[in-house]
């Protein structure tokens, strides 16, 4: 078991209602506050009128439009520039995972003199950043209880992820109803994103049989609720359940004490998303059994049928090879039953810039040093796999 150094701030107020807090929790955080949130889906869901009415006793001032994947520019650009000019305290940043991204990036652009993007990239390190209060509409990133964030330029394919300590939201409210209203297919991406935040951290080299079994125990749990969250949108006991699977699926917790992976999945979605701005979670769904299945070899194969004896319920007197090939299938038919697209052409993505992106991934996301090293030639066979 690997040595650690681990903390998590983020305080979580969790369950119906918890909303009514959120005076008492900006209090002593400042009276000025910059309210950020996406395209819209908050003003259907009466949420943006209730912090309104709640925080009436504050100084507000207002960053829109945050797109999915969230972008440099114009949103963290324009968010840092708004803090400067009216000397913000704190960030409420209201909705899902890219709202509470791009806030973060603003957090600790805030703070710097330089450019923001230096402290995306690494080039700079951050030395403080605003504090950050999230109310969360979409299960899905567990951005709500990390200190990472995933930032797009578009005008350099580029779409960054990076970890800060100073990112940690000081409090996320988590209220389950408030996802009622999302999606079928974003629900579904969420799915497979957290399902994927786990998975990146199940198959390593060295793990614990406490780390396996919350990762197994998640993925189960995962999938059960998320066809409940399907089948019934306003289930309040399977969004919640969704909602604190993916709180806990990406800040950590479920590998203390393992080795890292390299997060190779995510290292190739973040260039699709990039490059073509598909939906996160889906990309993943694609990507996943066409990784597993490449990465499958006598060193991999014990970990392959753990998973698909715990996970999926395989039977264990099967051959090894077999439980293990039955599980990429059984991960590649749960994604299908959920009506995730399973192929690049179906979110829109042809063989024309594979050579491209398998360059650009092997370039910026150091995958020689992942659980299975993934060189250039690896990554295009994963891409093409995934046509
Ligand atoms: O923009 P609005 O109108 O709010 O609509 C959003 C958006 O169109 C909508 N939505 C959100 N809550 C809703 C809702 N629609 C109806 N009802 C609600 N309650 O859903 C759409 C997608 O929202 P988005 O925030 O983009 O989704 P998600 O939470 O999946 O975030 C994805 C982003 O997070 C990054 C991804 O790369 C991607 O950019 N990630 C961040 C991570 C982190 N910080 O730790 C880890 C992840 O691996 C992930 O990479
Ligand atoms: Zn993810």
């Amino acid at each position: 078991m690997r040595n650690f150094d681990y903390m998590t701030p983020t305080r979580l107020i969790f369950g119906k209602d918890s909303i009514v807090k959120l005076p008492d929790v900006m209090k002593p955080l400042g009276k000025r506050v910059l309210l950020t949130y996406g395209g819209g889906s908050i003003k259907k869901l009466g949420l943006y009128d209730r912090v309104k009415s709640l925080l009436a006793d504050f100084d507000i001032v207002e960053l829109s439009g945050i797109q999915p994947n969230p972008k440099y520019n114009p949103s963290v650009s324009e968010g840092v520039r708004l803090c400067k000019q009216h000397d913000i305290d704190v960030i409420l940043a209201v909705g899902g995972g890219s709202v509470l991204d791009c806030s973060k990036a603003i957090a600790a652009g805030a703070k710097y003199d330089g450019e923001p993007w230096d402290l995306i990239t690494g080039k700079a390190k951050a030395q403080a950043a605003l504090p950050i209060v999230d109310v969360l509409t979409l299960a899905a990133t567990g951005s709500e209880y990390d200190c990472g964030g995933v930032i797009s330029r578009t005008e350099t394919n580029d779409k960054i992820g990076y970890i800060d300590p100073h990112l940690f939201p000081v409090c996320s409210i988590l209220d389950p109803v408030y996802t009622f209203t999302v999606s079928a297919k974003q629900t579904a991406a969420g799915c497979a994103d957290a399902m994927n935040h786990v998975m990146e951290q199940y198959f390593a080299d060295d793990t614990t049989l406490l780390n396996d079994g919350f990762c197994e125990a998640e993925l189960r749990a995962l999938m059960a609720n998320a066809r409940k969250c399907l089948d019934k949108p306003d289930d309040y006991t399977a969004r919640a359940e969704m909602m604190l699977c993916c709180t806990y699926g990406c800040n950590g917790i479920l590998s203390l004490g393992n080795s890292y992976s390299g997060w190779p999945c995510h290292a190739i979605e973040h260039a699709l998303s990039a490059y073509y701005d598909i939906t996160h979670g889906e990309g993943l769904a694609i990507i996943t059994p066409r990784w597993m299945r490449h990465i499958l070899s006598d060193r991999t194969l014990p970990r392959f049928v753990k998973y698909g004896i715990n996970v999926f319920g395989i039977d264990a007197s099967l051959p090894d090879r077999q439980i293990a090939e039955q599980a990429i299938d059984a991960t590649y038919a749960f994604f299908e039953s959920i009506n995730i697209p399973m192929h690049l052409r179906d979110v829109g993505i042809d063989d024309s810039r594979i050579d491209e992106m398998a360059h650009h991934i092997a370039v910026n996301e150091g995958l020689e040093s992942a659980y299975v090293p993934l060189s250039e030639g690896d990554i295009k066979e994963i891409l093409l796999a995934s046509l």
